[in-house]
């Protein structure tokens, strides 16, 4: 059998399935190409290359046998390869935080952040920084900048060391436990705060589908309308920036709760992939205002 009439085979497979997808990819094709030339240990942006490449009988086996797993125990095609990509940057990634996918890394990626603060930032936070992903993207988008990913998860900050290690940035980006705020020290201030918090309301929460579910709770449960983390950290986050810093923050499906507790502020939104109201930025100066207060 030809490669590229596996992955649609395994496509096919997936979709009956019913398997869930947003962990890196959005589609079943795309989804089976990452599960097969990763098997075959072919690049995962080699398709179209490999396309009408055979596969012999133990080959054909060894993707069966992944496709199978991952039908079976609905785990993310992440934490049964162990690796995840954003930006075109590799992330090792497992069970101990979500699969990195963060709308944020866009902005950050493509300039849009810099252009918003007028410089690049020298001292940027990631708060709530998983296994490290949007600290690594910050570090590598800007050389002079040093980072601070905190998270309340011990074994988050686990993986994220090891995804600084890999990435050769364990001398500018740092990492350290602690409860939102409560991680930081009182002379500590940061030009940029990165921050894709748990913000999935309750509702939403108890419907996930299991690929979700195979994801730390901690890492997605954002209270009853998902602003549980969001109000104490827009009430508290001014006193740790510089003046013309910014807060971006992502909330995902979640703008009507975020409208509803914070009704006086106007951030700014940033379009992105998933939409154009998942994004938001907040200066200073707004979140300064009072309106940072919630209802
Ligand atoms: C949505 S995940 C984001 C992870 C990573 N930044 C990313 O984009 O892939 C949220 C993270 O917040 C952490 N977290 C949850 N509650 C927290 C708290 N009270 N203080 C600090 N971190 C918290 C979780 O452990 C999880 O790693």
């Amino acid at each position: 059998m030809k490669l590229i009439d596996c992955v649609e085979r395994t496509a096919e497979r997936l979709e009956s399935a019913g398997v869930a997808f947003g962990h890196g990819t959005t589609n079943a094709f795309d989804e089976a190409a990452w599960l097969v030339l990763w098997r075959l240990g072919l690049p995962l942006d080699a398709l179209d290359e490999n396309a009408g490449r055979g596969l012999d009988a133990s080959e054909l086996a060894a993707v069966q046998a992944l496709v199978d797993e991952r039908i079976a125990s609905r785990r993310p095609a992440a934490y049964l390869t162990g690796e995840a990509w954003l930006q075109g940057v590799p992330f090792d990634a497992d069970e101990r935080a979500i699969v990195p996918r963060s709308l944020i890394a866009e902005p950050l990626v493509d300039g849009t952040l810099e252009a918003l603060l007028g410089r690049e930032p020298h001292q940027v936070l990631d708060l709530c920084t998983g296994n490290g992903s949007l600290a690594v993207l910050a570090a590598l988008a800007w050389p002079e900048c040093r980072v601070l990913g905190t998270d309340l998860s011990a074994e988050a900050l686990a993986l994220a060391q090891g995804n600084l290690t890999r990435h050769a940035l364990a001398d500018r980006a740092r990492l350290r436990r602690g409860d939102g705020l409560a991680a930081l020290r009182a002379d500590e201030r940061f030009d940029l705060v990165l921050c894709n918090p748990p913000y999935v309301n309750a509702e939403s929460m108890s419907s996930l589908p299991p690929e979700f579910r195979a994801e730390p709770a901690l890492a997605l449960a954002g209270g009853e309308d998902g602003m549980s983390f969001v109000r104490p950290l827009l009430a508290g986050i001014a006193a740790y920036l510089r003046p013309e810093a910014a807060l971006v923050l992502e909330i995902g499906h979640e703008r009507a709760h975020f409208d509803a507790a914070f009704p006086g502020l106007e951030p700014l939104w940033l379009a992105t992939s998933a939409g154009d109201d998942q994004v938001l930025v907040l200066t200073r100066e707004q979140l300064t205002s009072g309106e940072a207060r919630s209802r």
